[in-house]
């Protein structure tokens, strides 16, 4: 068998990023084989505002990707973020067809189809729908019913819905450089696929990625994708306190704020905070050559960091599964190496929290292996588990992956029938 090339193209507030990974059909490992990232320009808050902007930023990341692996991409799996992300649990019931049998793919199909017969405004379109739980005669907690028997088959689903405009403009952007979208996959997912452990989402656990422009949230209980959202505050939101509370331009405050990042974390012993932070090798040109540690952190960055985790936890409260999620929150995103991110969270939420890194690939990974890149990596993992590209038909019903098809040509003929309308 031959090992197939997957692509994906990060798209956030601050940075595009495209990675190229080689999936080997025998081992099932994931090898990085292209990666760049270089800085964002026409999406706020991620939503496209310039698609021209976009359209450049994208294609140099493409094109330094496609030299970086040796290889051309034509069609990337293509992340989507921001608050105009919304989310809701459906519920499908149907009768098996052939009671006498067992439960056959057909019958789970039409029981995620009633699942999916929502009303949702024309502006809006469904990314994800994804089973959360089967219930066969009244037994719940079934994560795989095909070969089981029964007269009644239910499926819980979670839906994840997205603006039709930014989908749309994100696919000019791709129709514009000659792509072909093998898939949206929604950010917080993706991230949630890269850093997650199994049992953190059994126990239940909030997948939080704190991006330059928004933070998307994915909470899973007792392993089932429970509730996505996405708040429209990021990391930009700290530089921009930073050029506020210090005068600085917002490019000064960016670079003030990763030197306290890179500074603090390579001293082996929390400095004193009534320290200076030395800022005459920034060279920058607002002439600021010293600022108190205790000012920058307390003063300016800790009170937005209990703003965002203020309104993660009215997220959490909303989602109605605020008492189920014991494993805590992960923190994913390049806002998850702000300084005293953990631990102002824990003395403000009360719950564990921890940093995600992005996990389950080997190759070119020394760079990958940062909470910034979670989506980035989590989009090749997601999208190579749940999305046949080769149909560019998304694997809504992803129980699929798990029949084997051994070698019958009629049983493959009906596979795809499936998806013929
Ligand atoms: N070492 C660091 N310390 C503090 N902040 C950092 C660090 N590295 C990156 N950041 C911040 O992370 C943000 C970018 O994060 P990320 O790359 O995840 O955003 P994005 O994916 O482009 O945006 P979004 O997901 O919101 O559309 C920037 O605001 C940047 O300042
Ligand atoms: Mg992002």
């Amino acid at each position: 068998m031959t090992d197939k090339m997957l692509s994906a193209i990060d798209i956030g507030s601050s940075k595009v990023a495209t990675i190229v990974g080689v999936k080997s059909t025998e081992s099932n490992e994931l090898r990085i084989v292209g990666f760049h990232s270089s800085p964002s320009k026409g999406v706020k808050k991620g939503l496209i505002v310039d698609i021209d902007e976009i359209s450049m930023a994208v294609e140099e990341c493409v094109e330094k990707t496609e030299r970086m692996a040796g290889h051309k991409i034509n069609q990337a799996f293509v992340s989507v973020g921001g608050p105009h992300i919304s989310s809701l649990n459906s519920h499908g019931v149907v009768a098996i067809s052939n009671p006498q049998t067992e439960i056959v793919e057909d019958d789970v199909n039409r029981a995620i189809d009633a699942a999916k017969a929502i009303s949702i405004s024309n502006t809006r379109q469904v990314i994800e729908v994804i089973p959360r739980e089967y219930v066969v005669d009244g037994q719940t907690g079934i994560k795989n019913p095909i070969g089981m028997t029964g007269i009644r088959l239910e499926v819980d689903t979670h839906i994840i819905t997205a603006s039709h405009t930014n989908l749309k403009n994100l696919d000019r952007c791709l129709s514009e450089l000659g792509l072909s979208n093998a898939g949206f996959i929604f950010a917080g997912l993706a991230s949630a696929q890269a850093v997650l452990t199994d049992t953190e989402k059994e126990l239940g656990v909030v997948l939080v990625d704190i991006g330059g422009g928004k933070t998307d949230i994915c909470l899973y209980v007792e392993g089932a994708l429970s509730y996505s959202a996405s708040i429209p505050v990021g990391a930009r939101h700290i530089t921009n306190d930073i050029a506020v509370g210090l005068r600085v331009s917002l490019q000064s405050a960016e670079e003030i704020k990763l030197y306290l990042s890179h500074y603090l974390n390579n001293k082996k012993e929390p400095p004193k905070k009534d320290a200076d932070l030395n800022l005459t090798q920034l060279h920058l040109p607002e002439n600021v050559s010293s600022v108190t540690l205790k000012s920058l952190t307390d003063g300016i960055i800790a009170p937005r960091l209990e703003e965002i985790y203020n309104l993660l936890e009215q997220e959490i409260e909303k989602s109605g599964f605020a008492n189920s999620v014991p494993s805590g929150l992960v923190i994913t995103g390049g806002g998850a190496l702000t300084i005293g991110m953990t631990e102002l969270g824990r003395k403000y939420m009360g719950i564990p929290i921890r940093i995600g890194i992005p996990q389950g690939m080997t190759g070119l990974v020394d760079e990958l292996l940062n909470p910034q890149y979670a989506t980035t990596v989590g989009l090749l993992l997601y999208g190579q588990k749940n999305i046949i590209t080769e149909v560019g038909w998304k694997n809504f019903n992803k129980i699929l992956k798990d029949i084997s098809f051994g070698n019958s040509i009629t049983k493959i003929k009906e596979f795809f029938k499936q998806f013929i309308p």
